[in-house]
């Protein structure tokens, strides 16, 4: 198995750079830089009938992910995580086709882990040693677990309310913590201070091109659940974006890669009314989203008033035929107790907003009932005990 990883590229303004280097975002523009292959040669070596065959992690795409040496490769066993046909929920919103992919089942218990397992993972391969980020939470504990597995150093920046599970995953893996009195964007800024200070490598999401390739995955693996057809829709609570752009990218390294063809999910992102940037831009028409002031919503993972990824979130959701809309406090933690009441999944609130934004796009007659679509639970309620009621 080799990796056809060939060199980054700026989403932006095209400019090229090796992969064998440390970078983080493009040096000329400032914008998002990903993670480029050689998917010719990658399709002639690949059948991906072999990818069912492999381990169920989701470095069984090895040939398309960003490392380099199969024993750099920092895994927990994140990914090939459950799609499971909702029946129960499906029947209660007259809905035809309704799965919800389980990412609380990653470890760390969200689908943080297969950002940071890629990103810690090309970290190591390239001899960086301290990682930091700022996060709303769940970013933080998968990085201080990954970083614990890989031996690297990682420091972690987040805003005082964050989730107690979260403040207390990275303490007991050996992170060192900050707590900020602000916003994910004020942690964000120490974060950056301490890295140019203190010689650390800012791990942000987008801020350096391979989060985003663990994130792919999930893209990857619907399709494959599917048999290599993919849903009519997708509902994914949006902070940073990372998820909905790495699954946009997987869809066309598929279609490069011969597994599907030109048909895509619609890409719908979900956001709390209290933070709603995408879903402003999204209804103005806008390329770039303006940060939204006084950010608030209980669901600390989609807390995120603005996103450098901005402008590849609304066009992955206006190409893939998409749409934006947000959901109230209530409606989220609602369709939290409703998950767990009919399907026996406990998300977190984030998770739980995909469902309450469905229910609102079924009303609405944006989504057909038998249109199949995919909710994306990003993670396990377990994390947020101190948040919902029992
Ligand atoms: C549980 C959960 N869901 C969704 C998100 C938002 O993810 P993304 O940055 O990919 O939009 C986060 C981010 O912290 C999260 O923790």
């Amino acid at each position: 198995m080799r990796s056809y990883l060939s060199h980054l590229e700026c989403t932006c303004c095209g400019k090229t750079l090796s992969a064998d280097e440390p970078h983080r975002t493009c040096p000329a523009c400032g914008k998002v830089l990903y993670a480029r292959y050689d998917l010719e040669a990658a399709r002639r070596a690949l059948d991906p009938a072999a990818l069912a065959k492999r381990p169920p992690n989701m470095w069984r795409f090895f040939e398309v992910m960003p490392v380099r040496d199969p024993d750099k490769v920092v895994t927990l066993g994140e990914g090939a995580t459950p799609m499971y046909r909702a029946r129960r929920l499906q029947r209660a919103l007259g809905a035809r086709e309704l799965y919800i992919k389980d990412e609380g089942l990653n470890p760390t218990g969200s689908f943080k882990a297969r950002g940071l397992s890629a990103a810690v993972s090309r970290a190591l391969e390239l001899g960086l040693k301290r990682l930091t980020m700022p996060s709303a939470g769940n970013a933080a504990g998968a990085l201080a677990a990954y970083c614990a597995r890989a031996g690297l150093e990682a420091y972690v920046f987040m805003p005082k309310d964050a989730p107690e599970a979260n403040r207390k995953e990275c303490v007991i893996c050996g992170a060192h913590l900050d707590l900020v009195d602000g916003f994910i964007g004020d942690a964000g800024r120490i974060s950056r201070e301490r890295a140019a200070r203190e010689g650390l490598f800012d791990v942000s999401t987008l801020q350096e091109p391979y989060r985003a390739e663990g994130k792919k995955t999930m893209g990857m693996e619907i399709a494959m659940d599917l048999e290599w057809r993919l849903p009519g829709a997708i509902i994914y609570p949006t902070g940073g974006g990372t998820g909905i752009v790495g699954m946009w990218k997987a869809f066309a390294e598929m279609e490069a890669l011969g597994w599907i063809g030109h048909e895509r999910p619609k890409l719908i992102a979900v956001q709390a009314e209290g933070c709603a940037p995408i879903v402003r831009a999204f209804q103005r028409g806008d390329t770039f989203a303006e940060p939204w002031q006084d950010p608030h919503t209980a669901a600390a993972g989609i807390r995120v008033p603005s996103a450098i990824g901005d402008y590849l979130i609304l066009e992955a959701i206006r190409k893939s035929g998409g749409t934006a809309l947000t959901v109230s406090e209530e409606e989220i933690f609602q369709a939290v107790g409703e998950m767990a009441r009919l399907e026996g999944i406990f998300p977190a609130p984030e998770g739980a907003a995909t469902l309450a934004g469905y229910r609102k796009l079924l009303a609405a007659g944006t989504l057909a009932p038998e249109e199949s679509a995919v909710l994306m639970n990003t993670g396990s309620g377990l994390k947020y005990l101190d948040l919902v009621g029992g």
